[in-house]
């Protein structure tokens, strides 16, 4: 069983090939490699109900980017917690805030056995000491964040990311308890930035790629309100332009405030 009580399809680091996983697919419309023809049957099915799917996606890694760069270079961030790192693409956490803080500290954190694999390269091609990574279920945030201390010093502010990962942590799992665990570790000064898919963003077709994304998955998508993905930063006070969709979150041009996107997105501040 994993720790929601669901049947686990067996051990979780061994690579499943026979079913669709959340980091595969995501890689898939990314035009990634890391991918089995399960995770494109899924992709596809999920693309024919909602053709702005890979528009989404990559609006969201750039959201991933931007607020990568607002904290390091506004918020003096140097510290980041990236929970549901996924297989990595371009403008990777570390790659982005090492560009503008060389000495900037990333622990990565996933339970997928393909992004394991990649953490090693990840870990091997960054500033030797700075980047760490904690093979982990979000559901267990306590074990989390007692390995990110091997790294982060959880006395000085962190940025804990959330991107793109809470919806795949269904209610039955206590998602606002995770979140709330992981924002009672952060120092004043420190920093939540989350996204995740939309419930009321285009209704319809979006409701329609998770039904069938849902039948083929190992694992659930459970897509939120506005309210409901606010609600992650009670208690945190939200940066302007608050929690909006994410080519909206202080785009860096008029085109890239236009781009299509289903996902809801926001930092704020302890
Ligand atoms: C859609 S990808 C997002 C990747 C990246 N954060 C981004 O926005 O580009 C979701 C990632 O979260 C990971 N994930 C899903 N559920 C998780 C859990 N319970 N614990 C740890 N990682 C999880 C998946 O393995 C996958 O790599």
């Amino acid at each position: 069983m994993d720790p929601s009580g669901r049947a686990d399809s067996g051990d979780r680091h061994r690579i499943d090939a026979s079913v669709a996983h959340s980091a595969r697919v995501h890689d898939y419309w990314l035009g990634g490699k890391d991918n089995f023809a399960a995770d494109r049957v899924a992709g596809d099915a999920v693309m024919a109900a909602y053709p702005g799917i890979v528009a989404s996606v990559r609006a969201n890694r750039a959201f991933l980017a931007r607020a990568v760069r607002f904290l390091v270079g506004e918020a003096g961030i140097t510290q980041f917690l990236d929970i549901g790192t996924g297989i990595p693409a371009s403008n990777n956490t570390h790659e982005v805030a090492q560009s503008v803080a060389p000495g900037a500290r990333v622990v990565y954190v996933d339970y997928d056995p393909v992004v394991l694999q990649h953490a090693r390269v990840l870990l091997t091609s960054a500033v030797p000491g700075t980047v760490d990574y904690v093979d982990a279920d979000l559901r267990e945030p306590d074990r989390i964040l007692r390995e990110a201390a091997r790294t982060l010093d959880f006395g000085r502010p962190v940025a804990v990311m959330l991107i793109a990962v809470m919806h795949l942590i269904v209610d039955a799992d206590h998602p606002y308890e995770i979140v709330g665990r992981l924002k009672a570790a952060m120092t004043p000064g420190s920093y939540l930035a989350l996204s995740q898919v939309a419930s009321d963003i285009e209704t319809e077709q979006v409701a329609e790629a998770r039904r069938r994304y849902n039948s083929l998955a190992r694992e659930t998508q459970q897509h939120r309100t506005h309210a409901e993905v606010t609600r992650f930063f009670d208690g945190l006070d939200l940066v302007p332009p608050g929690v909006v969709p994410v080519p909206q979150w202080r785009p860096g041009s008029e085109l890239e405030a236009r781009a299509k996107s289903s996902m809801w997105g926001g930092v704020a501040r302890r």
